[in-house]
């Protein structure tokens, strides 16, 4: 059995939930407290051993590309003035090999997946979200990459959304399960209110077997009009077994303005620098909006 050494992270898509702020900056490089997002997925495919990572970019995402290079003017400059700290911060990324290709246009994920079917090729691959941030101690894809090990099948991270948060994900239509993982008989795209068939929603975690592309190249569009990644393992679920796995771990979605800005101050209230600040702020925050 093949081992999983590559993924893929898309950040092809237009962030529309945060225009203007992302007319020119991709939403992958908005930071949560000092560092942009798609640092914490890349460092989480790291931590879990992935080797070599693809980012699936777009129109407007060169920041993107200029974050995971060198920058020798700026690594001089540290150096000279004796900041090693922060010189050693800006170089973490240089642990794996990065790689990027152009969406021509965001058809969907689905289709980013599909455009870096050559890069894959026959392996079975990893694919993480640059809109859901995931700590555990055991990093997320590491998880999922173990359930892969032992069952050689594709396995889809999920975890469990209030009922009133169910169509917005992938939810599945669970058979049996065993432990944390679980036959599925139904990969569903967003679902209406109040017909999913459970609250078992897909987290932007993935490990996928290459015959996951034979189903991408004839997907249709679907839910938003976007070609579906959820609808293409719904078919390759048909023809060989697809797991789900409800992984450990606190998932932060930073795809939206709230979880953004709560993912913020969370991460923020971690932070050593600022902690103490941040609380004393908030807390007076607090005081002065229960006066009002
Ligand atoms: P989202 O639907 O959350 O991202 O896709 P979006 O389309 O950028 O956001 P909104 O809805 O317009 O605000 C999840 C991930 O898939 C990527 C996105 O960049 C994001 O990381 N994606 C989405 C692509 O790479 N290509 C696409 O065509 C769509």
């Amino acid at each position: 059995m093949k081992k999983v050494k590559k993924a893929i992270i898309p950040a092809a898509g237009l962030g529309t939930r945060f225009l203007p702020a992302t007319k020119a900056m991709p939403k992958e490089m908005l930071p949560i407290v000092d560092r942009p997002t798609i640092e914490y997925i890349v460092e989480e495919a790291i931590a879990s051993g992935i080797e070599d990572i693809i980012i699936v970019t777009g129109k407007g995402k060169r920041a993107i590309e200029d974050h995971f290079d060198r920058n020798f003017e700026l690594e001089d400059n540290l150096m000279n003035k004796g900041k090693f700290e922060i010189l050693d911060k800006i170089n973490q990324s240089s642990k794996v090999e990065i790689h990027y290709i152009r969406q021509k246009e965001p058809k969907g994920l689905g289709h980013a997946v599909w455009c870096a079917r050559n890069f894959i090729g026959d392996e079975p691959f990893a694919v993480l979200l640059g809109d859901d941030i995931v700590r555990a101690e055991e990093p997320c894809t590491k998880q999922l990459m173990e359930q892969y090990n032992a069952t050689g099948s594709s396995v889809i991270g999920v975890q469990t959304v209030p009922d009133d948060e169910t169509h917005r994900y992938g939810i599945i239509d669970p058979i049996s399960s065993e432990g944390r993982s679980y036959e599925v008989s139904n990969f569903v795209e967003k679902p209406a209110p109040g017909k999913a068939p459970s609250n078992l929603a897909i987290m932007g975690r993935y490990i996928l077997t290459p015959e996951i592309f034979d189903f991408l190249e004839t997907q249709e569009t679907g839910a938003g009009g976007e070609i579906q990644l959820t609808d293409a393992i719904q078919k390759l679920n048909e023809t060989q077994k697809v797991y789900a796995y409800d992984f450990e771990g606190v998932r932060y979605d930073v795809g939206e303005k709230l979880g953004f800005i709560t993912t913020t101050i969370e991460f923020a209230l971690q932070n050593e620098e600022i902690r103490e600040q941040l609380l004393v702020y908030l807390e007076d925050k607090v005081r002065k909006s229960a006066i009002i």
